[in-house]
């Protein structure tokens, strides 16, 4: 067998081009582009790429962003007094502050005073609180990622065993929720999922995912994920970006999977591009929740 390779970049420029005209859509309705303002402390090479990804990104679908960079040795309060004024200002649609923080800062009170209306990452307690009723109104772009590539492959998750691998607020946790939820805004081959979130301490790990329809690899390992732990026909999902001495990799043993599976993601070009995207899309709703709110308040 020889996987099909679930193209990130291909899904990634589709959805792009649907943001692209319902941002259009919305500036012509408004007289507003939407606007994001992404936070840079420090100069984390990684973080850099990222925050200019997502530059693009939002250049390519008429959103404006907006970059504030801040130097490594900064204080919480003065990060603090930066969100403050980003939450206040009404041109502001959603606010990213890129992690990780410096180690001196207080990454939660930082992140817990975004307001949620503006949370675009999903990070806010208030947001996953609502994710986890059922009823979010940001979908946390990696996890969202995820269910968009492999809903626009036409992989139903319903009535699947997925193993997930790696419990991160982040990616592990929302994407449980998302997969097992009852509905989805994607449709029901988007949800209904029995999920087992796995990580490092689960005992028996390989028994568990050798079981699993879908394996997500989220755990931060290079090449974790081997042959031997995925049954014939599984669909891997590989959402680890690490940067070794042989370049980037993911967190599956891409090579010999791509002849146990049925689909692989790549590393590069496979959830990366769809986690940027699906930032727009939350842009977007930033901007459409205020314009609202403006409307509502007069
Ligand atoms: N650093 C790595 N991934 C992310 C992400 O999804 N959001 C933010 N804000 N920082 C990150």
């Amino acid at each position: 067998m020889t996987a099909t390779l679930l193209d990130g970049r291909a899904t990634a420029q589709q959805i792009q081009e649907e943001i692209k005209v319902k941002v259009a859509a919305f500036t012509d309705a408004t007289g507003n582009q939407p606007v994001l303002a992404a936070v840079l402390v420090g100069e984390d090479p990684a973080s850099a790429v990222y925050v200019r990804n997502k530059e693009r990104a939002c250049k390519k679908v008429g959103i404006e962003s907006q970059l504030h960079r801040l130097s490594a040795d900064i204080s919480t309060e003065k990060l603090i007094d930066l969100v403050t004024s980003l939450n206040n200002d009404p041109r502001v649609s959603g606010i990213l502050v890129q992690l990780p923080l410096p180690k001196q800062i207080d990454s939660q009170k930082v992140l817990d005073l975004i307001d949620p209306a503006k949370d675009v990452d999903a990070f806010h307690p208030t947001n996953v609180g609502l994710l986890s009723q059922g009823r979010p109104r940001f979908l946390p772009c990696t996890p969202h990622g995820v269910l968009q590539v492999l809903h626009r492959y036409e992989i139903s998750i319903s009535g699947k065993l997925t193993a997930i691998i790696g419990r991160s607020d982040i990616v592990g946790k929302p994407l449980a929720m998302l997969m097992g939820a009852k509905s989805s805004h994607l449709g029901a081959d988007s949800c209904n999922s029995t999920v087992t979130l796995c990580h490092s301490r689960t005992p028996n790990l390989a028994e568990i995912t050798r079981q699993a329809d879908i394996v997500v690899a989220a755990i931060g390992v290079p090449k974790f994920v081997t042959a031997e732990m995925v049954k014939e026909g599984a669909v891997v999902v590989d959402v680890g970006i690490n940067r070794t001495e042989d370049g980037l990799c993911g967190d599956v043993d891409f090579e010999p999977l791509r002849h146990v599976a049925s689909h692989i993601t790549p590393v590069p070009g496979g959830v990366g591009p769809l986690t940027v995207t699906m930032l727009l899309e939350n842009t977007l709703m930033a901007a459409r929740l205020q314009a609202e709110t403006k409307v509502a308040t007069g």
